[in-house]
């Protein structure tokens, strides 16, 4: 099978689809929809997201030096999406989707109380990369949405939200389990 070569892109996914909240729960707030996100660090846990200089959100970040990212679900995709494309300085977009601003317990940006999971982070270096500026954040603290948490084991199951993620353009819905963490190495059981 030969490759045919494109000029240099970005290419890679999937990428989660994030509502990043941002600005300050009792004044002027936001929510902007992000995929340049990612995990960086384990110890301590650390992320970035990449937003262009021309985002309304984009001052509120760089001013507080602290956002919230919201994970997304199914049913948030539309709202997901709506954020990504209706900008801050025209909407509310926290009342025009229906959803709520809850406090945070570390940053004045509010959680989405819809979202499953809510992740508090605090900027700790900004990159200038070009179209984007990289915001490397610290994790602050992880909300999780009870319903999602075994009450025995205190194991958090993030599928029954059905996360989803974007891929060159479109979401889609999570697929079929194929395997665990480590399952190619695993002895195989004898049938
Ligand atoms: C799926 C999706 C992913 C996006 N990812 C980013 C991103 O990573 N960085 C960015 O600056 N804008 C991204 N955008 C665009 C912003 O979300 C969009 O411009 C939004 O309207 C900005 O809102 P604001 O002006 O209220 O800040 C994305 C949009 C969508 C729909």
């Amino acid at each position: 099978m030969s490759k045919e070569e494109w000029k240099p892109g970005n290419m890679l996914y999937p990428l989660p689809a994030v509502m990043v909240s941002c600005g300050d729960i009792n004044g002027e707030y936001n929510i902007i929809t992000i995929a340049w996100t990612g995990t960086i660090n384990s110890e301590p846990p650390m992320c970035y997201i990449s937003v262009r200089p021309e985002r309304h959100s984009y001052k509120m970040i760089k001013e507080h030096r602290e956002f919230v990212i919201n994970l997304t679900t199914t049913q948030l995709a539309e709202a997901t999406d709506w954020c990504g494309v209706r900008s801050g300085r025209n909407y509310d977009k926290f009342k025009e989707m229906h959803l709520t601003p809850i406090a945070s317990s570390y940053v004045k940006a509010p959680m989405i109380k819809e979202a499953p999971v809510s992740i508090e982070c605090k900027v700790e270096n900004v990159i200038l990369l070009g179209s984007h500026d990289m915001f490397i954040a610290k994790v602050l603290a992880v909300h999780a949405d009870e319903h999602l948490i075994d009450k025995k084991t205190g194991a958090l199951d993030l599928r029954q939200t059905e996360p989803i993620s974007y891929i060159h353009g479109s979401y889609y819905e999570p697929g079929k389990k194929i395997g665990r963490f480590g399952y190619s190495v695993k002895k195989k059981k004898s049938t």
